[in-house]
């Protein structure tokens, strides 16, 4: 791999299309050549600085570092993420074909359908109103409580697909914070308060201590006999969930091959169920399932996350990036680079490869980013003339659902667009300075002005076009950013699929919380540590 990299960096640096404005007029096919479709879903690269030198060799290092056979070994149950000695299936919970799985040669598809019908009895339960709180009324509100990927997936997917949401209202509460708790309930009725307990271990110290206060409040206000009828739990620690104290037909179980930010497709994804019904939770379990058949099967050159995760190889390894920035023209989609922040950084942000040696070169980036239009009236100005270079990956739906706001979208598509277009072209001296002398400015002037609307340009995009954000269009979407994620991480012959990284973090919480409860002293820490517990527990009340 070495080699090809080097070779790439060469290339770059020689005959790569280094500007964009040239390659452009040089070659009107640009777009057509470097944008790959997977039905109404477009992807173009052609703002990037590929050629057909650089996609022959990136294939070639995807061969060289054998994408596609460890692709395969994912889909078909391997322990690919051996420092767990676990297999790693989401693939499996949105196999809409039904083939088995076989995971240690048992297949898991029974399985994983007999959840998804638990799940849909339950969630139709709530939407119709058949499930009650305990007082004989009707749910209306629904919170989820957990953190990371019992979080995030269903928070964000829940925004995103919000023109489908028909369902009780939903909340969401990660943070220990116990703010974020007491705000959701401020406006909460506990008679017609659900409560979903999502955690995959079961141990998470910041979902069972929100778990513990929201199991308070229902017991204050309905009596400890009304917890059974409030609550649910989504988890693999099936005798945890029971320890808790909640009914076993409540309890919605998943396995250890399914990774915490891997894990919408399967119960962790009730709340988006229960929001938006059984039926287009299938379309969006449907969406997923397109992109993993397309990832499988389609040639390099055609598919869509080989393509995405080799550009983000070359710009992290051979360009060397240091960040991408994820922007959608879409209001519902604003926790989505939150959603990718936690796939991207959690899955690739290692330093040590699969044998055990540091990595060469750089494993993830930083993955940051806001919907448009907002991010243009915040950080753009970095990005468009800052000194660091940010990809850019914009996405945006031909249509709304507002079809009295169409003007609304066609503001916004042209915005888009304008970015992406301003980023590649830039603005040189002589145009900024004509356009200032235009405007009836003196040369003088116009020559001190001139350099600070200079804009450098060449700066990469990669933009994602689709008909509409369905259920169907958000699946497919998310699939198309694990992959990639997938094919990165193999690239940088990292693990992607465990996250020892968070550990000693959670290590170091549960040895301070004695001494902040003032249990015991902080002579043991370093004196940084020790002053600022002492600096917080002098003013604490
Ligand atoms: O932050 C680490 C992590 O393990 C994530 O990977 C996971 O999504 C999150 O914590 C929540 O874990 P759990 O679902 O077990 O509560």
């Amino acid at each position: 791999m070495r080699a090809i990299i080097d070779e790439l960096k060469t290339t770059a640096a020689t005959t790569a299309a280094t500007d964009l404005r040239a390659a452009f007029s040089a070659d009107p096919q640009r777009f057509r050549r470097y944008s790959v479709s997977l039905d109404d879903l477009l992807m173009d690269f052609s703002k990037t600085a590929v050629n057909d030198r650089v996609i022959t060799l990136l294939e070639t290092l995807a061969e060289e570092a054998g994408v596609a056979q460890k692709r395969d070994a994912m889909f078909s149950g391997e322990a690919i993420n051996f420092t767990e000695g676990r297999a790693v299936l989401h693939t499996a919970l949105r196999n809409r074909s039904n083939q088995p799985v076989l995971v240690d040669g048992k297949d898991v598809m029974p399985d994983v359908n007999g959840v998804l019908a638990a799940m849909a009895g339950f969630a139709n339960g709530i939407r119709s109103g058949s499930l009650k709180g305990a007082t004989g009324r009707r749910i209306t509100d629904v919170v989820n409580i957990g953190i990371g990927g019992s979080d995030l997936g269903p928070a964000m997917a829940t925004l995103a697909l919000s023109p489908f949401h028909d369902g009780p209202r939903a909340h969401f509460v990660s943070n220990v914070d116990g703010a974020h708790i007491a705000d959701t309930l401020k406006g909460l009725d506990a008679e017609t308060t659900l409560f979903i307990i999502a955690s995959k271990t079961f141990t998470t110290i910041e979902t069972m201590t929100n778990a513990a206060s929201a199991r308070a409040f229902i017991a204050e206000k309905l009596g400890d006999d009304a917890v059974k009828h409030h609550f649910a739990a989504v988890s693999t620690a099936l005798d945890k969930v029971a320890a808790f104290g909640i009914a076993s037909e409540r309890v919605f179980g998943f396995w250890d091959w399914v990774g915490g930010r891997y894990s919408i497709w399967s119960a962790i994804g009730l709340p988006l169920m229960i929001a938006i019904g059984t039926e287009n939770f299938g379309r969006f379990l449907d969406g997923a399932h397109a992109m993993d058949l397309h990832f499988r099967d389609a040639p390099v050159r055609e598919n869509l996350p080989m393509l995405l995760g080799l550009i983000g190889f070359y710009h992290r390894n051979v360009l060397g990036y240091p960040s991408r920035a994820i922007l959608p023209y879409d209001q519902r989609l604003a926790r989505f680079p939150a959603y990718l922040q936690q796939l991207d950084m959690e899955s690739n942000g290692k330093g040590v490869t699969v044998d055990g040696t540091p990595v060469e070169g750089d494993s993830g980036p930083v993955v940051w980013g806001e919907p448009g239009t907002n991010g243009q009236h915040a950080f753009y100005q970095l990005i468009h003339q800052g000194t660091s270079i940010v990809p850019a990956e914009f996405m945006i739906a031909a249509n709304g659902f507002e079809p009295h706001l169409r003007h609304q979208h066609e503001l916004l598509i042209a915005n888009c667009l304008a970015q992406s277009e301003a980023l590649m072209k830039g603005r040189t001296l002589e145009e900024a300075k004509a356009q200032l002398t235009s405007k009836g400015m003196d040369e003088g002037q116009a020559e001190a002005i001139a350099p600070h609307r200079v804009f450098p340009g060449n700066r990469p995009s990669i933009t994602f076009v689709y008909d509409q954000l369905t259920p169907f269009a958000l699946g497919r979407l998310i699939a198309l950013y694990e992959h990639r994620v997938f094919v990165e991480g193999v690239l940088f012959r990292i693990n992607s699929f465990d996250q020892w990284g968070v550990e000693l973090g959670k290590e170091l919480a549960t040895g301070l919380l004695p001494i902040v409860e003032g249990k015991e002293t902080a002579d043991d820490h370093d004196s940084s540590t020790a002053g600022l517990v002492a600096r917080l527990l002098k003013t604490r009340s």
